[in-house]
C-alpha cells in the first residue's frame, strides 16, 4: 500500500526543515524520486501563477521520473526581457508545425507570474511537423510581436533551458 500525505505513520519534517518555507506540501517520503508516483499528473503553467521558482535553470533536470521536481515535463524554460536578466511574465510561446507562422499552432503554453512556462502534456500528438517527425518551431509572443526560434525544435532536445542560457542567449523577447 502507498504511504499517502496524511497518513498517520507519515515523515514529517524536522524542525530544520520545517523552516524552510518555499514549498508548503507534507513530505511523506524521503525519498527524491516522486514522479515514481505522481509521474501522471498534469501540470502546466498559467499566467499569472507563482508556483513555479528556478527561473532560467534547465527545468527538465529534475522534472523527469528519476528527478525530484513533481511531474514529468515534455516542455519548460523561462523567458526574459531584452536585457536578458529581467524575466518575462504573462506572455505566452506558440509552437508551429513549420518554419513560419501561417498556420496555426500545435501548442501554446502561457509564460506564468515568474516567466517560466512548462507542461507535462505531450504536446505534438502523432509527431506533426516539417516532414520530420517531432520538429516545432516556437515563438514568443508579447504584445510588441513575435519572436522566432530561426531553428526547429524537438523535444528530444530536452528543456529549453539546456541550450538557453548555457551554449545560447537566454530566451528573449521585447
Ligand atoms: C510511493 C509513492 C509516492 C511517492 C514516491 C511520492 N508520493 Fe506524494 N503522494 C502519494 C500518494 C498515494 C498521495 C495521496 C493521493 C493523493 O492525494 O492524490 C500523495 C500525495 C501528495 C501530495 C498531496 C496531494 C497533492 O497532489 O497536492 C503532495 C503535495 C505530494 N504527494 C508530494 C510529493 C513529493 C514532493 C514527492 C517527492 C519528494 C512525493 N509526493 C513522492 C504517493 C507518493
Ligand atoms: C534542482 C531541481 C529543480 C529544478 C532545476 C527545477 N525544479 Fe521545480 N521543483 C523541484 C522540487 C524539488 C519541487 C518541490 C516538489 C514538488 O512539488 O515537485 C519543485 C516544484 C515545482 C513546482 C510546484 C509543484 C507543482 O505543483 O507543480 C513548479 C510549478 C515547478 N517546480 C516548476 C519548475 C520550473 C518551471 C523549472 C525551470 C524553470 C523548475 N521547476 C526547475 C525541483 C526543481
Ligand atoms: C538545442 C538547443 C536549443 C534548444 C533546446 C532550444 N533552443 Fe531556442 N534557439 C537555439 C538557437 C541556436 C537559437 C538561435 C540563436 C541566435 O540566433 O543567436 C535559438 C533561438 C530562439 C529564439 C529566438 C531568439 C529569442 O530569444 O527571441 C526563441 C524565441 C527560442 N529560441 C525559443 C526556444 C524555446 C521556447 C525552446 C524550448 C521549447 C527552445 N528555444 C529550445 C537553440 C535552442
Amino acid at each position: 500500500m502507498l504511504n499517502g500525505c496524511g497518513e498517520p505513520n507519515a515523515i514529517f519534517l524536522t524542525e530544520e526543515e520545517s523552516t524552510n518555507e518555499s514549498f508548503t506540501f507534507p513530505l511523506h517520503m524521503n525519498e527524491a524520486k516522486c514522479n515514481k508516483c505522481h509521474g501522471l499528473e498534469v501540470k502546466v503553467s498559467k499566467i499569472g501563477e507563482l508556483r513555479s521558482h528556478n527561473v532560467g535553470k534547465d527545468c527538465l533536470s529534475c522534472h523527469s521520473i528519476e528527478g525530484a521536481g513533481r511531474g514529468i515535463y515534455t516542455v519548460a524554460g523561462s523567458v526574459y526581457k531584452p536585457d536578458g536578466e529581467t524575466p518575462y511574465p504573462n506572455i505566452k510561446v506558440n509552437f508551429y508545425p513549420r518554419n513560419n507562422q501561417l498556420e496555426n499552432p500545435v501548442a501554446v503554453l502561457e509564460v506564468d507570474g515568474n516567466g517560466n512556462f512548462y507542461t507535462t502534456k505531450e504536446i505534438m500528438p502523432g509527431g506533426k511537423g516539417d516532414g520530420e517527425v517531432g520538429l516545432l518551431y516556437p515563438s514568443v509572443v508579447t504584445d510588441h510581436g513575435e519572436y522566432s526560434m530561426p531553428v526547429s525544435f524537438s523535444i528530444s532536445m530536452g528543456g529549453c533551458n539546456s541550450c538557453h542560457g548555457v551554449d545560447v542567449a537566454r530566451i528573449f523577447a521585447e
